[in-house]
């Protein structure tokens, strides 16, 4: 007994003192630097830059940048891509200026850093954990072999407005998976150790609720109570704050008035006091001189504000540079504000080992092998497959049989431009595959594919416009909408099946990307009706940066596949599961509203004191004269090819006392004729509380696999945990009393048992 206890010590000291040992070399290092530093060369850490000339992310971008890193005025660089390129701006930093304080090298590496897979959104949609961490590892193995070491990555923020061009690069709606996948992208970038080679550090954003933004309009203001920021949109910003990102960037949004980059009780109270976060804070794009706009004083006093906030490092707009030193002297900051921000700036320098080797991520013979190597576009293919979702299958209209003639047609079945989605900043799209070739290849000989424009994405010449900012996305003829239109006629005449690829370009969505009438545009929605006027069935393929209203291409499709974008291997992807070389399994992660006049339209949502019941519109209900409650296609909601019919719940118990736990098994059968993936759901609802509940919240979900005819029992455990809310004092609690839990194929369909949880 005593030897045990003196091993568990002897354990327990050699944990500490290993855990300790590296964090006060660190502190001895950084406080030793920054002893011999002034306070010029300490707000110059402040100072994040983008030199423009490459890749601009923003209107403003930064000047005499060569100068100012000599002088020690800049703390890290971003937009700056490639590995020579990044060797020699450290160079400056290391050669040229006093301290010798190498720069941090940041990017935007969204959804990938040269090699881009599916956009967040559809990725999201495959609901598997583990290959999203795999995609944030591929990406942060391939961005630090060409140089970089920090990635603007993860966006966890919810949303549930697709008018918000932003839902892109989010994971949709909903906190619990969100926070899964939040935490998942962290370890992926991150890896085990910050300082190895392949591992970058990670930046959650937008800290916090960017994707509440009034009316869907990007940078609009959010104004939101304490239970619906902490129960629905703070979960996955803590997630990754939990899992150990080591940076976090302010939105542009205010919260309770105060706009999240001078926001002392965000910054401070809850993400450093009551969260524990030790990392580096950044702000976004000039957000701190966006304050000015907001109405919040000079550029002086937004500077003082957000460093007294708890912000580290000024992006882009050198706020900090310019006005900090006269605010010390003035009183407005304190010495020891700059000094904790500077400490973190060097500690996060400290962390990714830049200290020991400023040229640890410049490594030409691994960029060599790891940027745009042919493993990870294999890796992007499998990826993508997964993030597909069947809406609709009519008549099994899908798989496609490898024999006859296909009439592939749209705007965007032969293109190169838009398959990468938006935010991918360093993705060359001339490198993608188009739907057209994919479907040549991943079809075979057996088939006979012809092909036709049918329609320009828009015809609108502004829209076009806007979409093209980043480069020549939505290109407008050659030929007249008549000829496009009914050249697509003659083609689709000719096949016994036709595949419409159609939808957004790229850029119609994601930053500064809003829209007002989220449907598909008109000259799409011409071709998509004399397709369906053919009479063949018609298989509409649709990318897109957001669910779209899409009632009437829903009506006139066969069968509807939601690809999202899928990044370099699109057309592959796209054809290996129309073909059905992979059967379907992805699962919307954001409702596809039935009218804008819908939005927000979630799952989660509350009961009412006046629920509409199912069946016909009751007066006095909450409901609309004019459209019904529910979305198109709901939350969760994705076919496959084969189906799986579900038992009913069996509870081990219908009682529960607090530290017990219950399991919730259902078996599934794959009644269908082809093997496949499913998610299985785990929704709870707590009908009578203190604080209203909603009607229904996601708390598992798992992925299986199963033969045809193979049946499966699918097993959760549910603790007292699954059934916590925050109540009126914004505490963490389970009340007693009756819980509903469901299981089932999507937020709408699923089977249902109750507990009760006794205290
Ligand atoms: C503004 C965007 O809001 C943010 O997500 C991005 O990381 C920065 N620009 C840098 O490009």
């Amino acid at each position: 007994m005593f030897q045990r206890i003196l091993l568990g010590a002897m354990l327990f000291f050699s944990f500490t003192t290993h855990a300790q040992q590296p964090d006060a070399k660190m502190n001895a290092f950084v406080t030793n630097l920054m002893s011999k530093m002034t306070v010029d060369e300490k707000i110059g850490q402040l100072n994040l830059v983008t030199p423009g000339g490459g890749i601009a992310t923003g209107a403003v971008v930064s000047t005499d940048v060569e100068s100012k890193i000599k002088k020690g005025n800049v703390g890290g660089l971003f937009g700056v891509i490639g590995v020579d390129k990044i060797r020699q701006a450290q160079e400056l930093a290391v050669n040229g200026s006093r301290w010798k304080i190498p720069l941090l090298f940041g990017s935007d590496v969204i959804h990938g850093y040269k090699t881009i897979y599916p956009i967040p959104l559809g990725l999201s949609c495959s609901w598997d954990i583990p290959l999203i961490e795999r995609s944030a590892r591929m990406a942060a193995t391939e961005a630090t072999a060409d140089g970089l070491c920090w990635a603007f990555s993860p966006m966890v923020d919810i949303a549930r407005d697709p008018r918000w061009g932003r839902v892109s690069e989010g994971s949709g709606e909903d906190p619990f998976l969100g926070s899964k996948i939040a935490a998942a992208m962290v370890k992926g970038y991150q890896g085990t150790s910050l300082s190895a080679d392949n591992t970058l550090m990670a930046c959650v954003k937008h800290f916090a609720l960017y994707g509440a933004a009034e009316g869907g309009r990007d940078y609009n203001t959010v104004d939101m109570s304490r239970l619906q920021m902490f129960e629905y949109y703070m979960p996955p910003y803590k997630a990754a704050v939990d899992a150990g990102s080591a940076s976090i960037m302010t939105s542009f949004n205010e919260i309770d008035g105060i706009p999240a980059t001078g926001n002392k009780w965000l910054l401070t109270d809850l993400l450093r006091k009551q969260w524990g976060f030790k990392g580096m804070v950044v702000t976004d794009y000039t957000s701190v001189n966006e304050m000015i706009d907001h109405g919040m004083g000079d550029l002086q006093t937004v500077s003082a504000l957000a460093l007294q906030a708890g912000v580290d490092m000024d992006m882009v707009g050198e706020g900090f540079l310019s006005t900090l030193n006269k605010s010390i002297l003035g009183g407005k900051v304190t010495y020891k504000q700059i000094d904790d921000a500077c400490r973190r700036v060097l500690e996060a320098k400290y962390k990714l080992g830049l200290f020991e080797d400023p040229y640890r991520y410049c490594n030409t013979s691994r960029a060599a092998k790891e940027v745009m190597s042919a493993d990870k576009r294999q890796s992007v293919r499998e990826f993508a497959v997964r993030s597909s979702v069947l809406l609709k299958n009519n008549n099994q209209a899908l798989p496609l049989k490898r024999s006859g003639t296909i009439a592939l047609i749209g705007p965007l079945a032969n293109n190169k431009s838009n398959m990468l989605g938006t935010w991918a900043v360093s993705g060359d799209p001339q490198l993608s595959i188009p739907v057209l070739e994919g479907m040549k290849s991943v079809g075979g000989n057996g088939v006979t594919i012809l092909y036709s424009k049918g329609a320009n994405i828009t015809d609108d010449t502004s829209l076009a416009k806007k979409a093209n900012v980043f480069g020549e996305r939505v290109d407008i003829g050659p030929g007249t909408p008549e000829q496009l239109l009914n050249e697509a006629i003659q083609t689709a005449n000719r096949a016994e099946v036709i595949v419409a690829v159609v939808g957004e370009a790229s850029e119609m969505s994601g930053e500064a990307a809003s829209r007002a009438d989220i449907s598909l545009p008109e000259s799409q929605q011409k071709l998509l009706e004399a397709l369906a006027k053919t009479g063949k069935p018609l298989i509409v393929v649709m990318m897109s940066g957001r669910p779209l209203v899409l009632n009437k291409e829903s009506e006139w499709a066969s069968a509807l596949l939601q690809v999202w974008f899928q990044g370099h291997e699109a057309g592959n992807s796209i054809a290996d599961v129309l073909f059905g070389d992979y059967n379907p399994s992805g699962k919307l992660t954001m409702s596809f509203p039935r009218s804008v006049g819908q939005i927000p339209v979630y799952y989660n949502h509350k009961n009412t004191g006046r629920p509409q019941p199912d069946g016909p519109t009751q007066k006095f209900r909450s409901n609309y004269l004019d459209v019904g409650n529910d979305p198109l296609y709901s939350f969760g909601h994705g076919l496959s090819y084969t189906q799986f019919r579900y038992s009913d719940i069996q509870l081990s118990s219908n009682q529960m006392r607090p530290a017990e736990k219950i399991t919730a098994t259902v078996t599934i059968t794959n009644t269908g004729n082809y093997n496949g993936e499913e998610v299985v759901q785990l929704y709870i609802r707590d009908p009578q509380a203190s604080v209203a509940q909603p009607v229904k919240k996601l708390k598992s979900f798992q992925r299986i696999s199963l033969m045809k005819g193979e049946s499966k029992p699918v097993r959760f455990t549910i603790s007292e945990e699954e059934l916590k809310f925050f109540n009126s004092d914004l505490k963490w609690v389970a009340e007693p009393g009756d819980f509903k839990v469901q299981i089932g194929t999507s937020s709408r369909e699923f089977k249902e048992a109750s507990f009760r949880l006794v205290k």
